[in-house]
């Protein structure tokens, strides 16, 4: 069964006596509220470590809503049980009074990649998941960390600040798992209509045929004006973004001159959807 823990002296305990042992260590961060994507991290991470630490923390400091932080969803029970099922070792869940007792007053800020995308329509959302990942790190201690592709600016942003803060941890990415009808998994997911959630997969399938647009030699620029057309057209209510940019750093790219990256964001209804699919050169 999987062990649940609260107080960070606790965590460091156990992991100093794993650290004895000679172990290799993984963490996977994530809010709950688990379903396959995060699954597939604690998998990944149960074959290249010796133990597998998941984190659950609801972090009040990412969300620039206070509506969207208050509609999170809390399923800690079935989270333990599904962890436990899979293998995982310990379930990291601290209390929000012990992550930002009184006076904290550090906010970890990465510069570059976690400007624009998602940076410009979530203001202050990137310091609040750099804050909460360095602390994360930094408390368990870990050898390797697992992030999903799902949250690509995420895992960039992740990606820079291990490097500017010599963070000594490995970073590896696991795939965006998605529903039979191709939909990205997301907590988020639950809350669409049943109408809604007939047409989400709309938003993947435009992507994948804006990719192949862009490899078969279509302006970049008409490329991703036609597929916002098609996203409202199939009834998504806003595009936040559409675009392109290499996939190595996340630079803006006018043409199709290196491995490259679509990513969207865009309102079905309440709920606000991300995705991205890496777009082949031609
Ligand atoms: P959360 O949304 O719970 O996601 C936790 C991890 O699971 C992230 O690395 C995310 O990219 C990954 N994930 C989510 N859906 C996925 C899918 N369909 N396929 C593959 N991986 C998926 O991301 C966060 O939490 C938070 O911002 C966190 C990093 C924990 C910091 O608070």
């Amino acid at each position: 069964s999987t062990a649940i823990v609260r107080i960070v002296s606790e965590l460091r305990s156990i992991v100093a006596a794993w650290r004895r042992e000679g172990l290799r260590i993984a963490v996977v961060p994530t809010m709950g509220a688990l379903h396959e994507g995060h699954l597939s991290l604690v998998r990944a991470a149960l074959a290249k470590a010796d133990r597998v630490i998941v984190t659950l923390f609801v972090n009040p400091r990412q969300f620039n809503n206070a509506a969207d932080l208050a509609a999170y969803p809390r399923t800690e029970h079935d989270d333990a049980a599904k962890l436990a099922t899979v293998g995982a070792h310990i379930l990291y869940a601290p209390n929000a009074a012990d992550m930002y007792p009184q006076g904290f007053a550090t906010t970890v800020s990465v510069g570059g990649v976690s400007e624009g995308l998602c940076g410009t329509f979530r203001p202050g959302h990137f310091d609040g998941v750099a804050t909460v990942v360095t602390k994360l790190l930094l408390q368990t201690g870990a050898d390797l960390a697992f992030f999903g592709e799902k949250d690509f600016q995420q895992l960039q942003v992740v990606r820079q600040l291990v490097r500017d803060l010599d963070i000594p941890i490995e970073i590896i990415a696991g795939p965006t798992v998605r529903e039979a009808d191709g939909l990205a998994m997301s907590s988020r997911n639950a809350r669409l209509s049943l109408a809604e959630r007939n047409r989400a997969p709309r938003l993947a399938e435009i992507l994948v045929q804006t990719a192949r647009r862009l490899s078969s030699g279509e302006s970049v620029q008409r490329a991703l004006s036609l597929g916002r057309d098609a996203i409202l057209a199939v009834g998504f209510s806003k595009v936040e973004y559409l675009e392109l940019r290499a996939d190595s750093d996340l630079a803006p790219l006018h043409t199709l001159d290196r491995p490259a990256r679509l990513l969207v964001a865009a309102w079905l209804g309440q709920t606000r959807l991300i995705d991205n699919f890496q777009v082949p050169l031609p």
